[in-house]
Formats: structure tokens, C-alpha cells, sequence
């Protein structure tokens, strides 16, 4: 090969029911499955050449040149699928999101979804959305539910060929929204590659991991039935339970800022004057407050009057990874 070349997009994605913890890290086998939807709205577009008169990977993402890990990961991705070929051309990577200017949602998900895709694609591979997911999955484990669309789950499986992602319901399944309350531009301190890790340290994780079967069970009727009331309780459980084992690995992990737990004290209260809604927290501080979308408009204005939120990012349900 000397120089072929492809492009892809994906969206990141907020999960519903949480991963946190891997069986195995070096292939990301979860501890538990996970269900999500995709953020229509947050796009990561990526286009990998490769080509045999470069002398080795180079990465651009947001047309800034990386070194070091960043790197280094995306490289290991590619080997990955210059291995199915059985190839070593080097690769440019370019890499743009169009939420990178300070929201601190470095979403890997979308990153590794849209680079799997692309770079299967310029070696020429054809391959299954489930040996997609599988791959992507290898780069960061949420990757793995950014390729399918919509609303999607994670099976844990037993093994590499069981773990992968497929859609649920369509994103035109319900009307949601997620608006993101950013109360915290920065990278977090402590990344979820380490959190998964340090997530057997905690005596919370084996009680949180049992009890997965159970919320997924919750989670996939709620979605089913578009039941609001139902989603917000198994939602907000799942985002405590992981927050909770956060809170008490070795060493411990904060992730939460006081504007983090304000918002989330806030929707409770909201939540009770009759507004569908309910909050989501993941690895950083910033807060996912997910609604009916007819009640985005409110909610945002509400978000938007709390101090320490800096902006809010309205998004809906959306597609899965695709080639342009
Ligand atoms: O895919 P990772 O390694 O960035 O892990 C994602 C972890 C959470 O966002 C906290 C939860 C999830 O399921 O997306």
C-alpha cells in the first residue's frame, strides 16, 4: 500500500447505565455492561491517510500536532488494524472536534470511534458495526457505543468477540435531550483509563457490579416504554454508584466540584415541581442533565442561573459513526 485514504464521524455518547472497571485492561473487557445514547449536536471528524513516504505516525488533532501518549494510543489503535492486514504503512491522522474550544469534554468515545472507522476503511477492510464496536472498543471501552446509533448498549460478554455494542432504539425513539452544564473547562486530573483501574480498589465496585444486571434490566424498559420517571431513578442511581466507588478507591478520586453537586441537588428539586428531568455525572465535574425535550428550553435557562455554570451545551439523540 502507498497511500489510501478515508474519513469518518462520530459522536460522543452519555451513558445511562455507567462502565467503570475492566475485567481485563489491556483488551478493556468491562465489569459490567452499559447502556447510552450517541450527542447529535458534538461531532469528532477524523480522516486517516496512509501513506508510505511518511516515516512514521503523525496525529493532528484540532490542527495542533501531538506527541507523547495522545500519540503513542492512536498509534497502538492503528497497529491494531494494520495488523489485520498485515501491513506498516504510517498513517497521518487529523483529527477535529467542534466542542474542543474549553468544554472539557474530551470525549475519547467519539475519538476512537471515528478513527476506527476511518483507518479500517483506508486499509481497505470491510467489517461488521459489531467487529466495529469490538475494535473501537480496544481504543476507549465508551468508543465501543459510539458506533452504533442511537440508543445503544454495551454487552459485557464473556470474551473479545461477546463485548461489543449494538442499538437499542433509534435516536428518534424519544425525544430526549441532554443539556450539559460546564462548570469546568479543564482536562480532568485523574483520567478514565487510571479510574477504571484504580476501580477495584474500592469495596463499593463489587456491590455496584452486582447489582448491574438489575439497572440495565430498569434502564432497558424505561427506554422501552419512554417511561421519564423510571429512567431519572435508575439513572441517577447508577451516577451516585459510581461516584460512590470514585470516592472510596485507593487513592480516593473526587471528581465533583461545588457547583457539580448544586446543579445536582438543583434538578432533584426541579424534578419534583413536575420537570422530566434527571443528572448524569461522569469522570469530570461538568453535569449531563437529561430531559424531554420539550423541557430543554426550561431547563437550559434554569442551568444557565446557577453559579459556576459556565455555559450549557444543548444536544439530542443521534447517529452512529459514519464514513464521509
Ligand atoms: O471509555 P472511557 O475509558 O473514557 O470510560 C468512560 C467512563 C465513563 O464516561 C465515566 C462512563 C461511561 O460509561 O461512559
Amino acid at each position: 500500500m502507498t497511500f489510501s485514504t478515508a474519513t469518518a464521524i462520530a459522536h460522543p455518547n452519555i451513558a445511562l447505565i455507567k462502565y467503570w472497571g475492566n475485567r481485563d485492561d489491556e483488551i478493556r473487557l468491562p465489569q459490567n455492561g452499559s447502556i447510552s445514547f450517541n450527542l447529535e449536536e458534538l461531532t469528532t471528524r477524523t480522516m486517516v491517510t496512509f501513506d508510505s513516504s511518511l516515516p512514521r505516525d503523525i496525529f493532528d488533532l484540532n490542527s495542533t500536532r501531538q506527541s507523547g501518549a495522545p500519540l503513542e494510543r492512536v498509534s497502538r489503535h492503528l497497529n491494531l488494524i494494520r495488523g489485520i492486514r498485515g501491513f506498516s504503512t504510517p498513517a497521518h491522522i487529523m483529527s477535529e472536534t467542534n466542542f474542543s474550544a474549553g468544554t472539557g469534554l474530551a470525549s475519547s468515545a467519539a475519538a476512537f470511534a471515528a478513527l476506527t472507522l476511518a483507518a479500517v476503511r483506508a486499509a481497505g477492510i470491510e467489517m461488521p458495526e459489531k467487529d466495529l464496536s469490538r475494535l473501537a472498543r480496544r481504543g476507549s471501552g465508551s468508543a465501543a457505543r459510539s458506533i452504533p446509533a442511537g440508543f445503544v448498549e454495551w454487552y459485557r460478554g464473556t470474551n473479545d468477540n461477546e463485548s461489543f455494542a449494538a442499538s437499542i432504539a433509534p435516536p428518534e425513539h424519544w425525544h430526549l435531550a441532554d443539556c450539559i452544564a460546564i462548570v469546568d473547562e479543564k482536562p480532568k486530573v485523574t483520567g478514565s483509563s487510571e479510574g477504571h483501574q484504580l476501580a477495584r480498589t474500592s469495596p463499593i465496585q463489587s456491590a455496584r457490579v452486582i447489582d448491574t444486571e438489575r439497572r440495565l434490566e430498569l434502564c432497558r424498559l424505561a427506554i422501552e416504554e419512554r417511561d421519564f420517571d423510571a429512567l431519572a431513578a435508575i439513572v441517577e442511581l447508577d451516577s451516585n454508584l459510581l461516584h460512590a466507588v470514585t470516592m472510596t478507591s485507593n487513592p480516593a478520586v473526587f471528581y465533583w466540584q461545588p457547583a457539580t453537586l448544586d446543579i445536582m441537588r438543583a434538578v432533584t428539586t426541579w424534578r419534583k415541581t413536575g420537570i422530566p428531568c434527571c443528572f448524569s455525572v461522569d469522570a469530570g465535574p461538568n453535569v449531563h442533565v437529561i430531559c424531554e425535550s420539550s423541557a430543554s428550553e426550561v431547563v437550559t435557562a434554569k442551568l444557565n442561573a446557577i453559579p459556576g455554570v459556565h455555559t450549557v451545551l444543548k444536544c439530542h439523540p443521534g447517529g452512529g459513526v459514519q464514513l464521509i
